[in-house]
């Protein structure tokens, strides 16, 4: 089969038309890949970073957002047949620890991820177990289906968080930032204030709904943003930057008493003002890990047929897979924002 593998530790992947097509286990399912999206992980692996470095095995076959028809299942799978529109939650757990059994498998101690520490989806098959599939609804378009991964961040981010009727800051309109904007939109968001670093992402980030974005480079939208919320600040902040300066400034922006969702990952541990932002603030502070299976799911597929998200203008660019080279240039240049690889579309 074809495939895109990290095939040496160093920057790029490489294509491999000769790929020998993944077995699955009894409890497993084998996906025919339609379509797969081209994520921030992706760019650390291409880029071959710290992190990659010392997390992504060398010869894996990459990619972890998808959807797919499955192709096979293994001997003891009873709930899925061939022929099905699936895409898959990529955390794959053993569902023995203490989350797993309590309804919180995003957070399990054993999580796998596909596509970083085992064989992923930029490819023509993948194998995921049968306990991770999820159906994708027939009114939902394979271009959707293929980035419930990162959809599914954003509504796992403002769904903690809690923002009907309430004023919200994102900071860091990227792929999931801008996903956000339209998810809390939909989701009764009274007022979204946005900030980043990208002025075309600035003015997207209006156009799917925001009241106002700022250049988080010029500190002045803080006062801004707290004046126009009772001079007290916002409600609710979404932080998806990671950006080190995000912590800090999005935490001024936040009223005493109010919700802070981090999903955002800093590079490296960043120094932080407890006693203001959080202690004397008096501030509820959530951790974003993935999403909720399946809790977040069920919402997304709701807010996907609800028809209220618009995703057009994130969803910016599709390259067959062998064009892998112009896709993945697209996107680290930033001239993509949500790049999609076609394999069997
Ligand atoms: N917690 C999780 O489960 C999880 C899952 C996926 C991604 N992530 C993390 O979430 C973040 C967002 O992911 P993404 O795919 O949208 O990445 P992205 O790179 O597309 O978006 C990040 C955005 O932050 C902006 N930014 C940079 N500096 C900023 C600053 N000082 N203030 C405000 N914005 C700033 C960038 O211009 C960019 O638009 C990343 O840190 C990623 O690693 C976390
Ligand atoms: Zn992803």
């Amino acid at each position: 089969m074809r495939a895109l593998i990290k095939h040496h530790a160093g920057e790029g992947l490489a294509f491999d038309a000769d790929r020998a097509r993944p077995e699955p286990g009894p409890r497993d399912v084998l996906i025919r890949v339609r379509r797969a999206g081209i994520c921030g992980t992706d760019r650390h692996i291409w880029q071959w970073d710290e992190w990659a470095a010392g997390r992504i095995p060398v010869g894996i076959v990459t990619g972890h957002e998808f959807v797919g028809t499955i192709e096979r299942v293994g001997s003891a799978v009873t709930r899925w047949k061939p022929g099905l529109r699936v895409s898959a939650e990529g955390h794959v757990t053993a569902g023995v620890d203490y989350n797993s059994r309590t309804g919180n498998a995003h957070i399990a101690s054993d999580t796998r991820i596909i596509g970083i520490d085992r064989d992923g989806c930029f490819a023509d098959y993948v194998v995921v177990p049968e306990e991770n599939v999820w159906p994708v609804h027939k009114d939902i378009p394979d271009r959707v289906a293929a980035v419930f991964d990162p959809l599914g961040n954003a509504v796992h981010t403002v769904m903690e968080a809690g923002v009907s009727a309430k004023t919200v800051l994102i900071s860091g309109v990227g792929i999931i930032g801008l996903m956000a904007v339209t998810v809390a939109r939909a989701a009764g968001a009274s007022r979204i204030f946005c900030t980043d670093v990208n002025p075309p992402r600035l003015e997207l980030a209006k156009k799917l709904g925001a009241v106002e974005a700022f250049d988080a480079r010029d500190n002045g939208w803080i006062s801004e943003v707290r004046r126009a919320c009772r001079g007290e600040g916002v409600d609710v902040l979404l932080e998806m930057s990671g950006a080190d300066a995000a912590f800090d400034q999005g935490f001024r922006a936040l009223r005493n008493g109010g919700t802070a969702a981090l999903l955002g990952l800093p590079a490296k541990a960043v120094t932080f003002n407890f006693n203001e932002h959080i202690i004397f603030k008096g501030c509820k502070v959530l951790g974003i890990n993935g999403r909720k299976m399946w809790e977040t799911w069920y919402q997304m597929e709701e807010l996907v047929l609800s028809g209220r998200l618009e995703l057009d203008d994130v969803l910016t660019h599709e390259f067959p897979i062998e064009d892998y080279r112009k896709a993945f240039d697209t996107f680290l240049s930033g001239e993509g924002i949500k790049v999609e690889l076609t394999i069997n579309d």
